[in-house]
């Protein structure tokens, strides 16, 4: 197998977008990335996305976006994980290019959420959870995620407001980066005053809904023999796992399993352990599932992730910073865009582009794309060559 390098990549803001189409928003992160990597044409599009059927009406994304960027003809396909689309659509590219089966790829991830009513977005994101045993007996995502929150605060004695520096961090970072939907700064009294969405979880523990795009072109590694762009970024590994869809299933409800097996896998192929990783782009959807990744990445141990963000060590002058850029918390989380904004951040991190949130020395980084709670995971490393 070849090995993949990331040669461009390109964002949109995360906002309602009422102005923009989904192909509006895809085009503008997909064009930016080309014009990022210096390439007007690559080989093969993958496009990353949960949705569209539903909230936009529209499938078919391969195509649809592939023509409106100017590459008709070229093979091109939209992958569906839930909310680990993104990511899902990004390793199915190193795939494709480290085999050799096509010799330039563009990903895209791409969300429109906020042209639907909440309640039928509510209701789109609950397809990700078992549609017998959760989503038909009324449990939305927020609510499967407060369930865990409940028993995890059981179970090791934490308090609710042990959970504000997660949030906090996230908003923090946001405003450095014009990208994300929110730039306010958050405080624990502003977490601790946060309206209840379903108990513990409240506005400030929870992502917000939105539009948009982010995207990234990979080339193989040996094709750069006199590379004109920036910085070269290799992609070190890419695992993914899985777990029951339904949280009843899991021997463990606490541990998140398949993001564990994602990332031992991805620890094996680059031959790196997390005392090797400068910082991790985590699936903050919940600011329960900061902890668990925490813990299950190897970064803290079991019941320990809220510990970490108490002693600051999850800022980007921490031992391990996460959210960077704001994370799902504050830079957004449009579902199927998600995965590819992650990795577009650790990109930034490594060419050291990442203004005002900048982690020193950088030349490390993790990303990890969650689809469901807790049921599809993939992980990505990257390495600043
Ligand atoms: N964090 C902080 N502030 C938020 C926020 C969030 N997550 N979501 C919305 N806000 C703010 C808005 O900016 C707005 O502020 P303003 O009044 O100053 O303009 C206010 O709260 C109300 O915004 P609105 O868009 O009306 O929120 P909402 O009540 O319709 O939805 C949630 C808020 C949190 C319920 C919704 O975003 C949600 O369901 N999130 C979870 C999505 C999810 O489950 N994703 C899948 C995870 S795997």
């Amino acid at each position: 197998m070849k090995e993949v390098a990331v040669i461009g990549i390109g964002q949109t803001k995360i906002d309602e977008h009422w102005d923009k189409s989904l192909r509006d928003l895809a085009g503008d992160a997909a064009l930016s990335a080309l014009m990022d990597s210096g390439l007007e044409k690559v080989a093969a599009l993958y496009v990353g996305n949960m949705m569209s059927g539903s909230a936009n009406r529209q499938q078919h994304l391969g195509a649809y976006i592939a023509d409106w960027i100017g590459l008709r003809g070229i093979e091109a396909i939209r992958l569906e994980a839930a909310c680990s689309s993104g990511a899902a659509s990004f390793r199915t590219a190193v795939m494709a290019v480290a085999s050799g089966e096509v010799d330039s790829a563009l990903v895209v991830g791409v969300e429109k959420m906020t042209d639907s009513p909440l309640q039928e977005v509510t209701a789109a994101l609950a397809t990700a959870a078992d549609a017998d045993w959760e989503a038909g007996q009324g449990l939305s995502f927020v609510a499967l995620n407060a369930l865990i929150m409940n028993r995890y605060m059981h179970e090791y004695g934490w308090k609710k407001e042990h959970f504000a520096p997660f949030a906090v961090n996230a908003h923090t970072n946001a405003i450095h980066n014009p990208f994300a939907r929110f730039h306010e700064p958050a405080t624990i009294e502003n977490y601790l005053k946060a309206p209840m969405i379903n108990d513990p979880i409240n506005l400030m523990d929870a992502s917000p809904v939105g539009d948009g795009a982010a995207a990234a072109v990979l080339l193989p590694l040996e094709s750069l023999h006199n590379p004109s762009h920036k910085k070269i970024i290799k992609v070190a590994a890419s695992a993914a796992a899985t777990d029951s869809i339904a949280i009843h299933h899991r021997k463990d409800p606490l541990f998140l399993r398949a993001a564990y097996n994602s990332g031992k896998k991805a620890y094996d192929q680059a031959g790196l352990n997390p005392s090797d990783i400068d910082l991790f782009e985590l699936h903050d959807a919940f600011s329960i599932m900061a902890a668990l990744s925490l813990e299950a990445n190897g970064f803290a141990e079991r019941g320990q992730g809220p510990r970490l963000a108490l002693d600051n060590e999850i800022l980007p002058t921490g031992r391990i910073p996460i959210a960077t850029r704001g994370g799902l918390k504050a830079r957004g989380h449009p579902v199927g865009a998600t995965g590819m904004y992650q990795i577009v951040e650790v990109v930034q991190q490594l060419r050291g582009e990442a203004f005002g949130t900048q982690v020193e020395n950088a030349r490390v980084g993790m990303s990890q794309n969650i689809g469901g709670s807790g049921s599809n995971i993939i992980t990505h490393i990257f390495q600043l060559i």
